[in-house]
């Protein structure tokens, strides 16, 4: 009888546990307006929805809880719930996912969308899966473009000697390294502070983040070189997702992916409303560039995933329509 009774009493905790209100935090690098704090917004409203309040949800915004190395250890260690970051510094915890980061192959936004939501985006997001950290969707970041305080870069030439702060990510330094320019890895919070004070000249990022960190006040050129595409991905901790319920986790995989589509919505508006941003707050935009130079000599940084992995994945991407 004993035993009976502490099962229903359990049972009713359990119940009650079910019902319990949960707090998500969503972290990332850039501001709540920011096209990752439109997609974070809209994952936390997902859920809410979905679960009728059961889940709630706040952004840590703006490097808050670091950089995006160390959220995705944060996510690892379950001190954190749920980051969108770019691939930046992923391939250090998922090698397979250098193939998404390599210079000059995804042909155009619509070519990485297809990639990202068909066959290889789901093995990829699997290969996360197998790390310790829980990939939830593909999201994106965008095509990186590279300002300076310099001088105007129109080929490879032009990046000659230019410090040049990267992504912590050896695809992108051995690429840089390979275009002429000295690669400075660092983790995004310390860079607006490193250009004003002459630490690094330039860095390289998409439309959205050069205008969401107005990089204006601190940069004077940007060249729409398009160098590589920028995926982001929605993860989220294993020990967190390891608790819930089937139709729970279906929650979490709905939000997801609602927070990828309002992030692509917004790189899109700001692909074509950015550069007028740029413009507007007196930064000169080169565009007439020659791209063939630049991938002729990034190519060697293939061989960072290449010499592990082979070409097999790279002519796959290539392959999609
Ligand atoms: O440059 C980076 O580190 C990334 O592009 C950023 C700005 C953190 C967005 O993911």
């Amino acid at each position: 009888m004993k035993h009976i009774v502490t099962g229903l009493f359990t049972a009713a905790i359990l119940a009650t546990g079910a019902q319990a209100q949960q707090n998500i935090v969503v972290g990332h690098a850039l501001s709540p307006s920011s096209h990752y704090g439109v997609g974070a917004q809209a994952f936390i409203d997902t859920l809410t929805e979905l679960s009728g309040g059961t889940f709630t949800g706040e952004q840590a915004p703006a490097g808050q809880l670091g950089g995006e190395r160390d959220m995705i250890e944060g996510l690892q260690i379950g001190s954190i719930d749920v980051v969108v970051t770019s691939t930046g510094p992923l391939g250090n915890f998922v090698p397979e996912v250098f193939a998404l980061d390599l210079p000059f192959l995804f042909r155009d936004y619509d070519h990485a969308r297809a990639v990202l939501d068909g066959e290889i985006g789901q093995e990829l997001l699997e290969k996360i899966g197998e790390n310790n950290i829980v990939g939830l969707a593909w999201s994106e970041n965008g095509f990186r473009h590279i300002t300076n305080s310099q001088r105007p870069v129109r080929t490879p030439a032009d990046l000659e000697g230019l410090k040049l702060r990267t992504m912590e990510n050896r695809v992108h330094m051995t690429a840089f390294s390979g275009m002429g320019a000295s690669p400075t890895p660092m983790a995004f919070p310390e860079l607006f502070t490193a250009l004003q004070q002459g630490v690094v000249d330039g860095q390289e990022n998409p439309v959205t983040v050069i205008t969401a960190s107005k990089f204006w006040e601190v940069q004077k050129y940007v060249s729409l070189t398009g160098h590589v595409y920028s995926p982001a991905a929605v993860l989220a901790s294993p020990i967190l997702l390891d608790g819930l319920t089937d139709e729970q986790r279906g929650w979490f995989d709905e939000a997801a992916k609602a927070s990828a589509a309002a992030t692509r919505a917004e790189v899109n508006r700001l692909e074509e409303a950015g550069v007028e941003m740029l413009l507007e707050n007196g930064m000169e935009v080169i565009t007439d560039i020659d791209k063939a130079p630049f991938a002729a000599l990034a190519e060697a940084s293939y061989s960072v995933y290449t010499d592990e992995y082979g070409t097999e994945m790279v002519e796959r991407i290539k392959a999609v329509e």
